[in-house]
């Protein structure tokens, strides 16, 4: 949970986006495994996705990401004091991701590494650097959530690879001494008793890839749908409650909701029991799918950039995902 280490407040002072070019509609997929546009659409509220080239490197789709959010900022690379990559497609097991685009983006001063909390990474990412820049361990952060999905989902498994797709979002946090904005809570957490609902069985110490693991597709991605489905709706309407209370605020007083792009349905319904009307949600989902870690801070800098969130008003972010894990975190803008 974030508490306010001093008197400075936390504020955003920039955001970033980068989705790749190739775009990946519903009826290319019904070519691929049986499916069709209406079942993707109605269960889902996906149109199309954004699936990376293949030097496309999740790596590669931050940079791009955090450069623009440093750009939209007016922050010089080396002024970063830390750098957190929210991803569970990391370029290589080992080193982060952050470490590998740190000399590209020159954010030469930065303590970096990868967080993996999957569809909540970016929320985690977000809450761990804003206690940074808070305490006063650094003066700015840059926080990013960035996925190559089409490289971890199964392409022949039609119940996960209709949903996911890549790409990449970015915010600069800064110190401010100015008192009106900035963030005002931040809450995550976790139940591991259903780490097995959403998951990558092998790959992992506990089963090293090997011809067995191959060909049973253990690899990718696997999921319980209809579980997870039930335990989003749940678990981000309560955190959005509790991090809405803790800003000492109400539901009314949310003019931006960012939500993790899992499911229109789920978007919906965590809406109507939060009683925050649906206009207030920014979604992008159609345009994206489920861009796991990447999902809230590319929804939240099209917002931004488009003009949709405006200096004043109390934005929510808010995650669900594997693990099974949790967040939101509640800003004031700009100010
Ligand atoms: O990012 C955080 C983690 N992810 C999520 O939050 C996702 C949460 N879950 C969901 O969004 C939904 O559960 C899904 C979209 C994954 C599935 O929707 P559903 O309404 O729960 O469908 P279902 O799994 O109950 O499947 C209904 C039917 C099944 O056929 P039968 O058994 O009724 O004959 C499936 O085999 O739809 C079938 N089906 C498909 N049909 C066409 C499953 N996938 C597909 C598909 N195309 N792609």
């Amino acid at each position: 949970m974030f508490r306010g280490g001093s008197s400075a407040s936390v504020v955003v002072a920039g955001t970033g986006a980068y989705v790749p070019e190739k775009i990946l509609t519903n009826d290319d997929l019904s070519k691929m495994v049986e499916t069709n546009d209406e079942w993707i659409r109605t269960r889902t509220g996906i149109r199309e996705r954004r699936i990376a080239a293949p030097g496309e490197t999740s790596s590669v789709m931050a940079e791009k990401a955090g450069r623009a959010a440093l750009e939209r900022a007016g922050v010089d690379p080396s002024d970063i004091g830390l750098l957190v990559v929210a991803t569970i497609s990391p370029d290589q097991p080992l080193p982060s991701t952050a470490c590998i685009m740190q000399p590209k983006l020159g954010v030469v001063n930065a303590m970096c590494f990868d967080i993996a909390a999957a569809c909540s990474g970016f929320v985690y990412a977000f809450d761990i650097a804003a206690q940074y820049v808070s305490n006063g361990s650094c003066g700015k952060a840059l926080v990013i959530g960035v996925e190559k999905m089409s490289s971890i989902i199964d392409w022949q498994d039609r119940s996960t690879c209709v949903l996911f797709g890549d790409g990449a979002g970015a915010v600069v946090l800064e110190r401010s001494s100015s008192s009106g904005g900035g963030v005002r809570s931040s809450i995550t957490g976790a139940d591991g008793s259903f780490a097995q609902m959403l998951r990558i069985e092998a790959g992992g110490c506990a089963e090293p890839v090997s011809p067995e693991v191959l060909e049973r597709r253990g690899q990718f991605v696997k999921m319980e749908g209809n579980l997870v489905f039930k335990h989003a709706v749940r678990t981000m309407t309560d955190v959005a409650f509790k991090a809405i209370e803790e800003a000492g605020l109400k539901p009314s007083d949310i003019s931006c909701v960012i939500p993790h792009q899992a499911n229109l349905r789920i978007i919906s319904a965590v809406g109507e029991k939060l009683g925050i009307p649906q206009e207030r949600f920014v979604v992008n989902i159609d345009k994206y799918g489920n861009t796991t870690a990447a999902s809230i801070p590319l929804a939240l800098a099209e917002a931004d950039a488009g003009g949709r969130i405006k200096s004043g008003d109390n934005v929510l972010m808010v995650a669900f995902g594997a693990g099974l894990t949790w967040g939101a975190n509640v800003v004031r803008w700009g100010l």
